[in-house]
């Protein structure tokens, strides 16, 4: 009797602690992290400057939150086997960091690894987990992100929710981002251990250059990592998304039209928007994509719908997202590598489509159908700030590798 009431106690106190936090990240997170363009260049003054950059920005004002410090902050652990910061580079120490970021009514953020050693070959979590969970809990981190390398041999759900589970024992919410980059389908497991997971590996710098592992391409420039997430938005919601990687909006590899069309496409799939660039260095143009606040809202939308391709003829796709409030998020992607003029019907929401003044005959590889804008709407085109209706066809010229993004709202 008494091995029995011990056990059900052990199984009960297991429940209580094997749970993610809830009531976290119900719309994508939004932050600033290191690695796209410092990698593992990066000291504590460069996180000081960073967060009040976010700031005065005008960053923080439109939604970013976390500043994220990802791999090569960490350098050894102590006698204890505690997480020790470089002290080289962090001086002060994360608390002391952690404490800064938040006196600026910012979130903090770090990275480790669920294998021996972190991509930067810094030691990682493996083994250690209930420990620096504790440490991060001690230090104010409210942000994890967790990569998969070192860890062969290693069963991904349950290494993720082992650090899942650590988190929540040591009893301070945090953001829990599952970095496996896709690998063994974290879309199907994912929801009960983290808040978020990446979809494939490493955004690269340009628009539609792939990288390949074993031959098979797994990720790459902006349009290879878009394409990845078709067919996942089943899995996405709010505490739960899918994540294609940060923004290299502003790190010189796009075009503006790039850029804007990698802004609107990341708002429009639910993405996290978690910016990459030296916030230092932020020329206009950038500021103006990265703080689009209507292009923010239809990310942030409370619904947390992760919008999807309706029709793609090829080289010419509309995107769809539906909003809270019965309202609509439309986004049209030119992916022709000249601008194209398009004549839209808004009834079914098919398209004409003209290259150099000649009509394409272009058959859909997808073609939902099923979807029809059944009522009139008003249309606020996010980027030219120009309001329309559904009453006319939509007739617009739409660039090389850009986007029209538009809300629409009911008459
Ligand atoms: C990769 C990860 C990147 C970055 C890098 C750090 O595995 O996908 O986003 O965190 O490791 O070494």
């Amino acid at each position: 009797m008494r091995q029995l009431f011990a056990t059900l106690c052990l199984l009960i106190s297991l429940q209580c602690f094997s749970q993610k936090f809830e009531n976290i990240a119900l719309t994508p997170p939004m932050g600033w992290n290191t690695w796209n363009k410092f990698a593992c260049d990066i000291n504590e003054k460069l996180i000081r400057d960073a967060a009040d950059a976010l700031v005065s920005s005008g960053m923080q004002d439109a939604g970013y939150q976390y500043i994220i410090i990802d791999d090569c902050w960490q350098i050894s652990r102590d006698s204890l086997g505690f997480i020790v910061a470089d002290p080289k580079t962090f001086p002060s120490g994360m608390k002391a960091l952690a404490d800064y970021v938040h006196s600026k009514g910012l979130k903090f953020g770090i990275y480790s690894c669920a294998g021996r050693l972190t991509c930067g070959k810094r030691p990682g979590s493996r083994g250690y987990e209930y420990q620096d969970a504790l440490m991060y809990a001690k230090w104010g981190v409210d942000y994890l992100k967790l990569d998969w390398c070192s860890a062969d041999g290693q069963n991904p759900p349950e290494s993720y929710a082992l650090m899942r589970d650590a988190l929540f024992t040591a009893k301070r919410p945090i953001v829990f981002s599952i970095c496996e980059w896709g690998v063994n389908k974290p879309w199907e497991w994912g929801k009960d251990v983290g808040h978020l997971w990446r979809t494939c590996g490493d955004i690269l710098n340009n628009w539609n250059v792939p990288d390949a592992k074993d031959g098979k391409c797994w990720s790459g420039g902006v349009v290879i990592n878009l394409d990845i997430q078709q067919g996942l938005e089943k899995y996405a919601g709010p505490g739960h998304w899918n994540d294609p990687d940060m923004l290299e909006v502003g790190n010189g590899g796009l075009t503006q039209s790039e850029s804007r069309a990698h802004f609107s496409l990341w708002c429009m799939i639910a993405a996290p928007l978690i910016a990459g660039n030296d916030l230092n260095e932020m020329d206009a143009f950038t500021k103006s994509i990265l703080t689009n606040k209507e292009a923010i809202a239809i990310n942030q939308d409370a619904l947390g719908n992760q919008g999807f391709k309706i029709k793609d003829y090829g080289e010419f796709e509309i995107f769809y997202k539906p909003l809270a409030n019965g309202e609509i998020a439309i986004c049209l992607f030119n992916r022709y590598n000249e601008k194209i003029k398009i004549d839209l019907n808004w009834k079914d929401l098919t398209s004409k489509v003209w290259s150099n003044n000649k009509l394409l005959e272009l058959t859909a590889k997808i073609d939902r159908s099923d979807i029809k804008l059944k009522n009139e709407f008003s249309i606020v085109d996010i980027w030219s700030k120009k309001t329309l209706t559904t009453e006319k066809n939509l007739i617009v010229e739409i660039p090389a590798h850009d986007v029209v993004l538009m809300r629409l709202s009911r008459k």
